[in-house]
């Protein structure tokens, strides 16, 4: 768990009179975006003085100004103001919690501007701003001995009587949102050492069960016992058995259910179709759907929405060794249709046909989303910030695409076409689980999964690039991101 999530609040702050540690500003170049008086006038004082501009990348300190009882006054440069969108408001407030922890601050007040000098509207002002200083405001050091940096104690945002009124619930909903990102994130980043199918199982179980939530977590005898051939072919390799996690939010009343399944290869080593290096080191990531999955389960249980949320997440590790599959073995999936291994490596669609079959049979869902690191493929067709969609339902696909804009966790539509589905034909089994060439890998691991779904409402996102980042961003550090938790809370709450 992270060590505790950030204390947010939405608060009326008069700077003539009130005890401001550190006050942040964000400033533009071209127009002032403040309302305040006191704003206003900070902000010419350090123009004066500091030669502060406005500048996107500018950074300055005033210690102690002569209004108000303010210690000290940090602006942030944003920029041209027209420019401002919500993700610009996010990146600012991530800065900002940053920087505070890189001055050992105890906690940041942060100067709202007023929306009448913006063109974005005012509840996503209030929401990026919460998002990007709860998601900044993150430290991951569990393997360093030295704890340099402590993040933030509290971030308040501040607003006018009407705003603060409309906008303190918000506060409860973006940390509920911005914790289990968070948590997801440290899974992701965990090494595969200390969290093997069992282990990340226990973690899961451990954070549901005191978020409430009802959970399960199946061994490798109930898979066997249930015929879930295809996942246990692809665990059979490692010395850690595989284990099915379901975690299910169900409200009194709710009219409709939707079922998450998420990847959760704990190390992708390829199998015997052994990655090489390069392609070994970031396999830890391989889980990044599981842990999406599970952290949206974990908000969903403090949002409360109206509809029946279940996450499902298929935990193995994909191993070379004596007892591993072989290229050329035909297996028999869940739903009965056999598989020719034409690649140990494209395990992920083999442990999600599984469980996509199960889950179908199990809580008949009126729509299914899965999440998966799935190719490489689709991280060459995107790059590595954007995630692609796959759905022959065109108003699930829509709506995923609109809940990436709205919360950055970008989304872009790739297409399903039948005539592609030949890649897959196999001499000897039902399907192959790779075509023979090598273009199009992302569609064609999507036209596998479609195979299991029968005409269940679905939808598959490829997040193999966004899962992961090698460097630190805004409100991101180095290492998982989180990709998903807030996207796919965005899609349940429009669902
Ligand atoms: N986990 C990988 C996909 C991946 C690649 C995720 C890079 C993140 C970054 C997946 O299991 C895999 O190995 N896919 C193969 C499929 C191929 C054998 C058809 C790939 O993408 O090369
Ligand atoms: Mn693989
Ligand atoms: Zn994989």
């Amino acid at each position: 768990m992270p060590k505790r999530s950030t204390m947010l609040e939405v608060k009326v702050v008069n700077l003539k009179s009130a005890k401001v540690d550190t006050l942040v500003v964000p400033v533009c170049e071209d127009r002032e975006i403040h309302g305040d008086s006191t704003l206003k006038s900070l902000i010419d004082t350090a123009k004066s003085v500091a030669a502060l501009t406005g500048k996107s990348g500018d950074v300055i300190t005033l210690f102690q100004p002569a209004s108000g009882s303010i210690n000290r006054v940090v602006f942030f440069g944003l920029g041209k103001a027209d420019h401002l969108n919500g993700e610009a408001f996010r990146s600012f407030a991530g800065k900002a919690a940053r920087w505070c922890i890189n001055a050992a601050l105890p906690d940041m007040t942060l100067a709202t501007p007023s929306v009448s000098e913006l063109t974005i509207d005012v509840e996503t002002l209030f929401r990026t701003l919460m998002e990007g200083a709860c998601l900044g405001n993150h430290i991951f050091d569990r393997y360093k001995q030295d704890k340099e940096k402590e993040p933030l104690k509290a971030v308040v945002i501040m607003a006018t009587g009407a705003q603060k009124k409309r906008f303190s619930a918000l506060s409860e909903s973006v940390a509920a949102v911005c914790d289990a990102s968070l948590l997801a994130r440290e899974w992701v980043t965990t090494p595969s050492n200390e969290k093997r199918p069992e282990a990340f199982a226990g973690m899961i179980q451990k954070a549901a069960r005191s978020a409430g939530l009802e959970v399960g977590v199946m061994d490798d005898l109930w898979l066997e016992k249930k015929q879930f051939g295809a996942m246990l072919a692809v665990g059979q390799g490692s010395s850690a058995k595989p284990r099915l996690v379901t975690v299910e939010y169900a409200p009194k009343g709710a009219k409709k259910t939707v079922v998450l399944v998420g990847k959760g290869v704990t190390f992708d080593s390829g199998g015997l179709n052994l990655k090489p290096s390069g392609g070994l080191e970031t396999m830890k990531m391989d889980m990044s759907g599981a842990a999406a999955v599970a952290g949206t389960l974990l908000a969903v249980a403090r949002l409360r929405p109206a509809v029946k949320v279940v996450g499902v997440m298929p935990l193995v590790e994909n191993m070379p060794s004596g007892t591993a599959i072989r290229p050329g073995d035909i297996i028999r999936s869940f739903n009965g249709k056999t598989i020719e291994i034409g690649n140990t490596d494209a395990e992920g669609r083999l442990i999600l046909v599984d469980a996509m079959a199960w889950a179908i049979k199990h809580y008949q869902p009126d729509t299914l989303i899965d999440l998966a690191t799935l190719t490489g493929a689709c991280v060459i067709a995107l790059g590595e910030k954007i995630a692609g969609v796959f759905s022959k339902d065109p108003s699930l696909a829509a709506a995923i695409v609109a809940a990436g804009q709205k919360t950055h966790e970008r989304c872009w539509q790739l297409p399903l076409p039948d005539d592609y589905k030949d890649l897959l034909k196999n001499e000897f089994a039902d399907l192959n689980n790779v075509s023979d060439g090598r273009w199009g890998g992302a569609i064609v691991a999507a036209l596998f999964l479609s195979e299991f779904v029968g005409d269940t409402r679905w939808a598959h996102i490829d997040i193999a690039g966004p899962a992961w980042s090698k460097k630190a961003s805004d409100y991101c550090g180095a290492g998982g991101t989180g990709f998903g938790v807030r996207l796919l809370c965005e899609v349940i709450a429009n669902l």
